[in-house]
C-alpha cells in the first residue's frame, strides 16, 4: 500500500465556552479516522486550534476583566484537558491568534489584492451608540418583522424559524447596553468570491464529495456565489488589515486560515518544509471534518482563500449532522445539554466513542444520543460481546496453560475469516462508515461468542486427556479476541491499550492482522471495561437538571420578581455638568448630583439635546448600576429616557418640587 501524507482538522473551537458532546462527534469522528490512517501506516497530522478573535470573545474577556489573549489561553488550556479525557489526540492544537497565522492572513490577503479580488463597500449596520460599536446580528435584539414574538435575535427568529436583516427588526436594542442602535455607514473589504467560479467547480469536480454536499453547492452555483465581506470595524479582536487603519480580518477569514497556521508550527517544531507541503503540486492531502452549518465556509470560501495563493485545495470536506439528545435539539431546559466536564465527571469517555462509532456514517444526517440506547449499547455490545470473548478464555489459559497460548488455533478457517474482514473493515473506516465497522466487528464477535458456546471449553477442561483440544480452543478465543481489538483501536484506544497490555504487545497495527502469536505468554487479563450502570446515568442527569435549569430560567425568564425590582436603586438627580464627547457621534458626558454624591454618566442623546438646554435639568437615574468601561471613560450609572422608533428620545424626569436625591420607586 502506497504511504500517504495527510493532513487532517477538525473545526477549530471558539475560545469562550466549553466543549460539549454536540462538538464531541466531530473530534471522536475525526480521532477514529486519523487513528486508523496511522494504523494503517500513513503519515497522518491531526491538526487543530483555538478559535481565537471575533466580537464575542473580546467582550466576554471583558466581562471578566480580563485580556482576550488571557481568556483564549485559559480556555484553550480547558478545552485540551477534556480533549484529552475523550483521547482526541492532536498532532498540533495551536491557536489563530498567532504569528504564523498572521503571516499567513498577511500572505493570501495581499495575493487577492495584488490580484484585484478586494473592493471596497460601504455596508449600513446597526452600532451601540454607548459603548460605541458596530454589532454583530447576534448581538441585537428586538420583535420579530415576521411573526412578532418579542425578543428575537438580529438575524433569526427562534419562535417562526424566519430569518431577516437585523434592519427589519421591530424595535430593536443593543443586548450590550439595551439602548436603541443606529444605523451606521462604514466602508467594508469584500472578497470577490465570484471571480473564483470556474476554480470552484472545477474543484468539485475533482473531489469526492458526498452527494448531499454536492447537491448543496450545485444549488449555491445556481443562486450564484455573493462577495464575502471580511472586515470588521474596531473595537475587535483579530489581526488589523495592512493599509486600513481601523480595520480587522473578520474572523471567519483568519479562521480557517488558523488550519495552515497551526500546521506551520507544527512543521517548524517537526523541522519539516511548511512551505512546500502546502504548495499545490506537493503530495500532501489535505481533509476537514466540519459541521454542516459550516459547510459554506469549508466548500466555497476556503478553497476559493486558497486557490488566490497557489495553496492545496481540500482533497475532500466531510460534512457531519447535528446531535440530537433523545431526538431533539441539545436544551439546556430539557437537562440534555451535557458539556464534555459533565460527562466525564460521571461516565467513561470510551463509551461514548463506542456509542458514536456506532451511530456515525458518512452522510450529513443527524445522530440521536438517547441515554437509554447508550446504556443497552455499551452493556450488550463492549461488555456482554467483545470483553466476554477476553474473560471467557483467560481464565483457562492461566490456570491450565501458565498463560501461555498453544502451538496451533483449533479452527484456521475461522480464524482467517476474522483476518479477511480487514477489508471491509478498513473500507468502512476510510468512507467514514463506521457503523458499518462496529456492525461487522460485532458480527465477528458474535461468531466468536457462539464458538465457545459450541465448543464448551469449561466442560473439556474437566476431562484431563482433552488439555490438547482446550488449549487449540482457548488459543482460537485469544486470537479471535486479539483480532478484534485490533479492529476496534481507533474506536477505543484505552480500551485496546489494556488488550495489548494482556497480550504483551506493544502498539497494534493493521500489519500484525497477519501475525499468529502462537506459543506466546501473555499477561494476567484485567478489568477492561465496566457495565454502565443506572446510577451513573442518573447522577449524570441529575447535574443536568439542577445547574442548567437554573441557567436557563434565569436566561429566559420573562419576568423579574419584586425583590428583583427592589435591588434597582431609580433617584431624582440634577444634571450639573455636561459635556459633548468630541470623537462620538451620539454621546453627552454628564456629571450627576445624586444628593449624597455625584456620578459621571454617558448618554447617547447627542442630536437631541444640546448641553445648554441640560443644565440644571432633573432627571431619573438608575444610581447602582456597576460602573462600565467604555472607550471615552467610565459610566456610573444611567439616565432614564423613552424612545420609540422613529420619534427620538425623551428624557424623563419627576414633577416640579422633587430633590435630587429622593428615591423613586
Ligand atoms: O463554528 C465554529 O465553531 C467555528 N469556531 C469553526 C471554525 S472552523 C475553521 F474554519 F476554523
Ligand atoms: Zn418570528
Amino acid at each position: 500500500m502506497k504511504n500517504r501524507k495527510i493532513l487532517v482538522t477538525s473545526a477549530l473551537p471558539y475560545a469562550n465556552g466549553p466543549i460539549h458532546i454536540g462538538h464531541l462527534v466531530e473530534y471522536i469522528q475525526t480521532d477514529i479516522w486519523v487513528r486508523f490512517q496511522k494504523m494503517c501506516g500513513h503519515e497522518c497530522y491531526y491538526i487543530c486550534a483555538s478559535d481565537a478573535h471575533g466580537t464575542p470573545i473580546m467582550l466576554k474577556a471583558e466581562e471578566e476583566g480580563i485580556s482576550p489573549e488571557t481568556l483564549v489561553t485559559k480556555t484553550r488550556e480547558e478545552h485540551l484537558e477534556h480533549f484529552s479525557g475523550f483521547s482526541i489526540e492532536f498532532d498540533n492544537f495551536h491557536t489563530t491568534h498567532s504569528d504564523e497565522n498572521k503571516h499567513i492572513v498577511e500572505q493570501i490577503y495581499s495575493s487577492l489584492r495584488d490580484e484585484g479580488h478586494i473592493k471596497k463597500q460601504p455596508v449600513q449596520q446597526f452600532f451601540d451608540p454607548v459603548k460605541t460599536m458596530f454589532l454583530p446580528d447576534r448581538f441585537i435584539r428586538g420583535t420579530c418583522p415576521s411573526c412578532g414574538a418579542p425578543d428575537q435575535y438580529g438575524d433569526s427568529c427562534e419562535k417562526c424559524g424566519s430569518t431577516y436583516s437585523p434592519l427589519d427588526l421591530i424595535g430593536p436594542r443593543s443586548v450590550l447596553t439595551s439602548s436603541p442602535p443606529e444605523i451606521k455607514e462604514s466602508e467594508h473589504l469584500f472578497f470577490t468570491l465570484s471571480a473564483f467560479t470556474d476554480v470552484l467547480l472545477d474543484w468539485m469536480e475533482g473531489v469526492d464529495l458526498h452527494p448531499s454536499v454536492k447537491n448543496k453547492l450545485n444549488e449555491w452555483f445556481k443562486i450564484g456565489l455573493k462577495d464575502w465581506d471580511i472586515s470588521r470595524d474596531e473595537p475587535y479582536f483579530g489581526f488589523k488589515i495592512p493599509d486600513n487603519p481601523g480595520k480587522y480580518f473578520y474572523v471567519w477569514l483568519d479562521a480557517p486560515i488558523g488550519y495552515l497556521g497551526s500546521f506551520k508550527n507544527f512543521c517548524e517544531k517537526k523541522g519539516m518544509d511548511f512551505d512546500h507541503l502546502i504548495r499545490e503540486s506537493a503530495d500532501l492531502e489535505m481533509f476537514h471534518f466540519v459541521g454542516k452549518d459550516i459547510m459554506y465556509f469549508h466548500t466555497l470560501f476556503w478553497p476559493a482563500l486558497l486557490s488566490a495563493s497557489g495553496f492545496k485545495l481540500p482533497s475532500n470536506v466531510f460534512v457531519h449532522g447535528f446531535l440530537t439528545v433523545n431526538g431533539q435539539k441539545m436544551s439546556k431546559s430539557r437537562g440534555t445539554f451535557i458539556t464534555a466536564k459533565q460527562y466525564l465527571e460521571n461516565l467513561d469517555p470510551e463509551h461514548l466513542r463506542y456509542y458514536f462509532a456506532a451511530k456515525i456514517g458518512s452522510s450529513i444526517e443527524d445522530i440521536d444520543l438517547s441515554l437509554e440506547d447508550y446504556t443497552f449499547r455499551v452493556n450488550a455490545d463492549l461488555v456482554g460481546k467483545f470483553v466476554n470473548i477476553g474473560s471467557r478464555c483467560a481464565g483457562f489459559l492461566e490456570k491450565n496453560f501458565a498463560g501461555r497460548l498453544g502451538g496451533s488455533v483449533e479452527n484456521s478457517e475461522l480464524l482467517e475469516k476474522f483476518q479477511h474482514s480487514f477489508g471491509v473493515i478498513s473500507e468502512g473506516y476510510e468512507k467514514r462508515e463506521y457503523r458499518k465497522v462496529i456492525r461487522v466487528v460485532m458480527g465477528l464477535a458474535d461468531d466468536a461468542n457462539r464458538y465457545i458456546d459450541d465448543k464448551k471449553p469449561w466442560k473439556i477442561a474437566k476431562d484431563k486427556s482433552k488439555s490438547a483440544e482446550l488449549h487449540e480452543v482457548i488459543t482460537q478465543g485469544i486470537l479471535m479476541f486479539r483480532l478484534l481489538a485490533i479492529y476496534l483501536k481507533p474506536v477505543l484506544p484505552e480500551l485496546v491499550g489494556k488488550v495489548e497490555k494482556f497480550l504483551n504487545e506493544s502498539n497494534l497495527v493493521f500489519s500484525n492482522i497477519s501475525d499468529v502469536p502462537l506459543n506466546k505468554k501473555i499477561s494476567k487479563f484485567g478489568r477492561l471495561t465496566d457495565r454502565i450502570v443506572q446510577e451513573s446515568v442518573d447522577n449524570l442527569q441529575a447535574t443536568l437538571k439542577e445547574g442548567n435549569m437554573q441557567k436557563e430560567d434565569k436566561e429566559t425568564e420573562q419576568y423579574i420578581s419584586i425583590e428583583d425590582f427592589k435591588k434597582i436603586d431609580f433617584r431624582v438627580a440634577t444634571i450639573t455638568a455636561a459635556k459633548e464627547v468630541e470623537k462620538s457621534d451620539k454621546l453627552i458626558e454628564i456629571e450627576l448630583d445624586l444628593g449624597d454624591r455625584t456620578s459621571t454618566v454617558f448618554a447617547g442623546i447627542k442630536g437631541k439635546y444640546e448641553v445648554a438646554e441640560l443644565l440644571d435639568r432633573k432627571v431619573v437615574c438608575v444610581a447602582n448600576l456597576k460602573p462600565r468601561k467604555m472607550r471615552f471613560g467610565i459610566s456610573e450609572g444611567m439616565i432614564l429616557a423613552a424612545s420609540g422608533d422613529q420619534e427620538g428620545l425623551f428624557l424623563l424626569g419627576p414633577d416640579d418640587g422633587a430633590e435630587a436625591g429622593m428615591i423613586v420607586s
